[in-house]
């Protein structure tokens, strides 16, 4: 299979390139294509005619999200659309990387992946309308929705939570928040079965279990065995402390239902958090 992964120098896009290892794989950075030009993103699909089309990449800043509405609408929604229809024109399969910031958090139980969407934020809301867009353009694709991604060495909650803890301070985190996070090279795997078993449609793609993003920081602290305390704060004290910060779910985790119906499972989110830590430069 000669698959094309755009946002190969994300976390989710560089997982996938190692997941998808034994295919041939063509990992495009931003620098081979920018959602902004997806014109000449568009030219290079139907150039290189790959059978599989994974886009990873994405505005997945929350609170740029919030400043620059239009940006993320046209990188989260309208690049998304066409791409797909690039894809769909050429036969290949279209993958799209969603999110549980699709829900409002209010639902009290797991979503599964016909629940109703209530997006609280831009983000959410550009992701909710790419996830639409997406498959009105190319009904055959497959959206996954996942949740608080950690994997490699960059930029996210997990690694941001250890360099504070590293340099001394006790990181102060919100206890009533809700999730179940996802391990970046868990999640590329399950996608690569998915792809094998030539599913498209909404599916969600979460480590098992869920916790509050206190308990994940704890969980990332002591299993990294570095001395120091987090602080709980609840999410009414760091939006009055944070009063721009954009509306998050309380209670967003993700019942995998379809994939779990299709054999495709996910490990426990702290087994993943361990070999997450347990890999040189995390
Ligand atoms: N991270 C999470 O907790 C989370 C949770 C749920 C869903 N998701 C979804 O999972 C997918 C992958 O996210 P991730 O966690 O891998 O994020 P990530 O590590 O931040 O990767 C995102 C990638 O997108 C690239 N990118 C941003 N704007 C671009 C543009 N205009 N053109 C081309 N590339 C661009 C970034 O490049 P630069 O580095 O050059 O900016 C980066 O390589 C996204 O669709 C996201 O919405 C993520």
């Amino acid at each position: 299979m000669r698959v094309a992964v755009v946002g190969a120098g994300g976390q989710v896009g560089a997982a996938l390139v190692r997941a998808l290892a034994g295919h041939a794989v063509l990992a495009w950075t931003r620098a081979d294509f920018d959602l902004e030009d997806f014109r000449r993103g568009c030219d290079l699909i139907r150039a290189s005619r790959p059978q599989i089309v994974i886009l990873c990449a994405a505005l997945v800043d929350v609170q740029r999200a919030e400043r620059e509405s239009d940006l993320a609408f046209r990188v989260n929604a309208i690049a998304p659309a066409i791409i797909a229809r690039a894809s769909r024109e050429i036969s290949a399969r279209f993958v799209y990387i969603s999110t549980d910031y699709v829900f409002d958090g209010d639902g009290g139980a797991p979503y599964d992946e016909w629940a109703t969407t209530r997006p609280l934020s831009v983000y959410g809301r550009s992701k909710r309308a790419g996830e639409v867009e997406t498959l009105s353009a190319h009904p055959e694709s497959l959206v996954v929705r996942t949740s608080s991604v950690f994997g490699g060495p960059g930029r996210n909650f997990v690694n941001a939570i250890r360099q504070v803890a590293l340099s001394g301070r006790n990181p102060r985190v919100v206890a009533d928040e809700v999730s179940s996070p996802t391990y970046a090279d868990d999640l590329a795997n399950a996608i690569s079965a998915l792809l094998a078993a030539t599913l498209g449609g909404v599916f969600h793609l979460t480590n098992e279990g869920e916790c509050s993003r206190y308990e994940l920081a704890r969980a990332a602290i002591e299993l990294s065995g570095i001395a120091a305390n987090v602080d709980p704060i609840t999410t009414a004290q760091f939006r009055r402390e944070n009063p721009d910060s954009a509306p998050r779910p309380r209670h967003s985790a993700l019942a995998n239902l379809r994939a779990r119906a299709v054999g495709v499972t996910l490990p426990p989110w702290r087994d993943a958090l361990t070999r997450h830590l347990c890999t040189p430069a995390s």
